[in-house]
């Protein structure tokens, strides 16, 4: 057990770090961060910031001197850095959880071959590869680069033979996932997190939309009847059990219909750390998943998960929304007095960027979710036409 009052290190300075360590400091937790960009939104929020490379092996190391366990916000910290800093100090998740998840092809296929439902994909690293690939997958399909990838990045669709060439070039990548394209009815996920001593739990099923493949809406409890949530959790927490993580797993999931039985669900990808779904749960749960993730990682018991109030919603503000300048904070937020603003402290607002989140607890996610996009028109009334 590393109890409060110790350090905690993470990597990645962004939003998620942010969120980490404000939720690690309430438990009293010191916090020390590693970002190329120091005065980023978790440099404001730190006890002390490393300005390094994920690559500078002396600074990592310099990381892991100062911390009882190391966490992280980002995927893409290289092996060797992994390594290091493991032979020093636990990292959360293990590194080998990361090279699985941070990798399209091993992660889809560690889980088909766990027996976990996925769409059809295969592995393309050249043209001819492709072409042949996507003899077999078939069209329409989505092209993704294996690693990464975010909001969208680094994926293109395919609906004809006719488009391959240009989209592999347009990729520009040796190193690719091609996948049927699913034809949802929803997008789902749920958010796990697994103590030491494996006991797991999960929050409620998050229904998200995304717009422009970003993340919108976010809405708590999923509309799924209870059989499919059930299912949905469960599912989560076999996947979590299956990769070993202790910390955090984001599953994100696909509800399809099926010609029997109701609809079901295919897994779409893993984040093994919090996710943007789950900013609702700052606001709408008894434990958010911050704290959660700093609680399993910590050996602390986790917490409850329970809603407050039902449920609720969470959207998203894009930096699209400063495009007119500063948004107007006051009329937003006296447009419900239920309504809670979080920024990321981020300096330059540009499109597309995550800037902050609003939430609304209540019972209806479906009005939360209403009143939440009323009040986001009101700030940024360019941004959601
Ligand atoms: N195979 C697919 N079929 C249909 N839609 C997809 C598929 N893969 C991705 N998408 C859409 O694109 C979004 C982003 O893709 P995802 O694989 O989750 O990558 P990332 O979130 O890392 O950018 C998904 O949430 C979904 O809306
Ligand atoms: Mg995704």
């Amino acid at each position: 057990m590393i109890p409060p009052g110790a350090t905690i290190g993470i990597l990645g300075g962004g939003q998620l770090g942010r969120m980490m360590a404000i939720a690690a400091r309430r438990l009293g937790y010191g916090i020390v961060g590693l970002d190329p960009q120091a005065d980023g939104p978790l440099g404001q929020v730190v006890n002390r910031m490393i300005a390094a490379d994920y690559g500078d092996l002396s600074a990592v190391r310099e990381l892991a001197s100062l911390s009882a366990v190391v966490t992280l916000e980002f995927e893409n910290v290289p092996a060797e850095s992994l390594s290091a800093i493991a032979e020093m100090v636990n990292v959360a998740p293990r590194p080998q959880v990361l090279a699985t998840t941070r990798h399209r092809v091993r992660e889809k296929s560690f889980l088909r071959d766990h027996g976990f439902p996925v769409t059809t994909f295969g592995a393309a690293r050249n043209l001819g590869e492709l072409r042949a690939v996507l003899d077999a997958v078939g069209y329409p399909a989505i092209i993704k680069t294996c690693e990464f990838g975010y909001d969208g990045k680094g994926q293109v669709r395919v609906d004809a033979p006719d488009e391959v060439a240009s989209a592999w070039e347009k990729l520009g990548t040796n190193d690719a996932i091609v996948e049927a394209v699913v034809p949802f009815l929803s997008e789902a996920s749920v958010i796990c997190t697994r103590a030491a001593d494996g006991r797991g739990s999960t929050f409620p099923v998050f229904e998200n939309e995304h717009r422009h493949h970003i993340l919108d809406i976010t809405r708590m409890p999923a509309r799924l009847d209870e059989r499919l949530r059930r299912r949905a959790r469960d599912m989560a927490l076999a996947i979590t059990d299956a990769l070993g993580v202790v910390g955090t797993l984001a599953v994100e999931l696909f509800v399809v219909p099926s010609a029997s039985n109701g609809p079901s669900l295919l897994v779409n990808e893993l984040a093994p750390r919090p996710h943007n779904s789950g900013h609702v749960t700052i606001d709408a749960c008894r434990t958010d998943q911050f704290e959660q993730h700093i609680r399993a990682i910590c050996g602390l018991p986790l917490g409850s998960t329970d809603p407050l109030h039902g449920g609720g919603a969470m959207a998203n503000l894009l930096g699209d929304c400063w495009q007119q300048g500063e948004p107007d904070w006051a009329a937003t937020l006296g447009s419900d007095p239920g309504l809670k603003l979080h920024l990321y402290g981020k300096a330059s607002p540009a499109p597309g960027r995550k800037m902050g989140h609003l939430n609304l607890a209540g019972m209806d996610p479906e009005t939360c979710a209403k009143t939440l996009i009323q009040a986001r028109d009101r700030l940024c009334p360019k941004a959601t036409p």
